[in-house]
């Protein structure tokens, strides 16, 4: 193909070359929360946006010492290519940390470059264009950018402050016949939510009777400051082995690492091996050597006390704070663990225009809407307590009040046109 105009054969202007895209990218958007961090490059903005754990808490010195060791005694190992199914030291670190929750042999268990990695890998195994997952009303958008890559359709399940709601789940299956159903039972991101044990039975033995599949996300399980524990869907009778659950070090450790896993019984693990040969052969063996050496050498429960006590200081900070200046008739969650508090405002005040005037004040969040996979309610917002101090979140809130307050006295875009 020529590429050149043609016009001064002296001098070869290049045309844009226009690269024929895939189909299954029609529709695919970039994560808006991606999109808003690439916009905080001004110093000066306090962004509850992102669910970036703080670095300050990161256990360097211990994670140092644990590439060290890896790489001065087991350096022609690290460096090496290996098994696509993970190193067998970090499977079995993997299943002895599930097993407190669910039996796990290091058989099934297939490590992974983050869970986001993992999201991906499932909807490449198991789905067909066309293809329904039911999905959380909001949920994680990212999951359902993973599944929209394989060309599935995501419909998303009425839920109340106890999670999605049985009878509309089992009517949606009896509808749509799903290949799996997509939930975040603890912690949900991006409303923080953990969904009691009561409703955790009923959305099993729906999802048991007619026969669907479960991927359970479960990043931010541990991450718990009060209430007490509740078990994984798929350790309830009979769920094991229709369930893959999704685990990962970052909210724990950090999430550079890119170290997550798979639970799941039977052939699917095979087909999923089959999928991340395609992607990546595997997960970085050094990486993999290193976190299986920091876990066995660290106590990961005294670290996760640590985070736990500190974000617990700042949830109460935020919740305080937004107490106060949210407006009549606005809601939010106050979760007993995660990352995420969610704001309904209410009002008609849409808060994807609302940004803006919140950028200008100096503060981010994350607009509702991009958690739906349809009928978003715009007048939602995802707020993360984890980066910042209290002090800090509590400038960022009074920043959040004026924009609230600003934007609420301009005519809306659409009242203006
Ligand atoms: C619900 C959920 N699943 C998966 C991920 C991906 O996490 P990672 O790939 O870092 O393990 C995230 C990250 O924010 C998340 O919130």
């Amino acid at each position: 193909m020529n590429h050149s105009t043609g016009k001064n054969p002296g001098s070869r202007t290049t045309l844009p070359w226009t690269f024929p895209l895939a189909d299954r990218l029609t529709g695919v958007r970039s994560s808006p929360v991606r999109e808003i961090l690439s916009i905080l490059s001004r110093g000066d903005v306090i962004s509850f946006a992102g669910g970036i754990p703080d670095p300050e808490l990161f256990a360097v010195e211990e994670i140092r010492a644990a590439f060290d060791h890896v790489l001065t005694h087991h350096a022609s190992k690290a460096l090496q290519y290996a098994s696509t199914e993970g190193e067998p030291a970090l499977r079995e670190q993997a299943a002895a940390r599930m097993s407190r929750q669910l039996p796990t042999t290091a058989a099934q268990i297939q490590i992974t470059s983050g869970s986001q990695e993992g999201l991906y890998l499932i909807g490449q195994a198991l789905l067909d264009p066309g293809d329904v997952v039911l999905v959380e009303r909001p949920t994680y958008l990212a999951a359902v950018q993973a599944f929209a890559l394989s060309g599935a359709r995501m419909i998303g399940i009425p839920a109340d402050e106890d999670g999605v709601l049985p009878d509309e789940l089992e009517q949606l299956i009896e509808r749509h016949r799903p290949k799996f159903v997509y939930l975040i039972p603890t912690f949900q991101n991006p409303t923080g939510m953990c969904m009691p044990a009561g409703r955790r039975h009923q959305v099993a033995e729906v999802l048991l009777r007619t026969g669907t599949a479960l991927v359970e996300d479960d990043p931010y399980g541990e991450l718990r400051f009060s209430g007490d524990p509740v078990s994984p869907i798929a350790a309830l009778p009979g769920m094991q082995a229709q369930t893959l659950v999704l685990n990962s070090m970052s909210k724990i450790t950090a999430p550079g690492l890119r170290v997550g896993w798979i639970r799941g019984e039977g052939q699917i693990l095979r087909s999923i091996a089959i999928v991340k040969q395609a992607v990546g052969l595997h997960s970085p063996v050094t990486d993999q050597l290193a976190v299986a050496r920091y876990l066995a050498t660290n106590d990961l429960d005294r670290h996760i006390g640590r985070l736990n006590a500190v974000y617990k200081s700042r949830r109460d900070a935020m919740h305080t704070e937004l107490a106060r200046i949210l407006p009549e008739g606005a809601t939010m969650t106050n979760p007993d663990g995660g990352m995420f508090l969610w704001v309904r405002l209410g009002n008609d005040i849409d808060t994807s225009h609302l940004l803006p005037a919140a950028v200008e004040e100096g503060v981010a969040f994350v607009p509702g809407s991009a958690f739906y996979a349809h009928d978003p309610d715009k007048t939602t917002l995802r707020l993360s307590y984890v980066t910042n101090s209290p002090d800090v979140i509590a400038e960022g809130i009074k920043r959040l009040s004026r924009a609230i307050r600003t934007h609420s006295k301009q005519p809306s875009p659409a009242a203006a046109r």
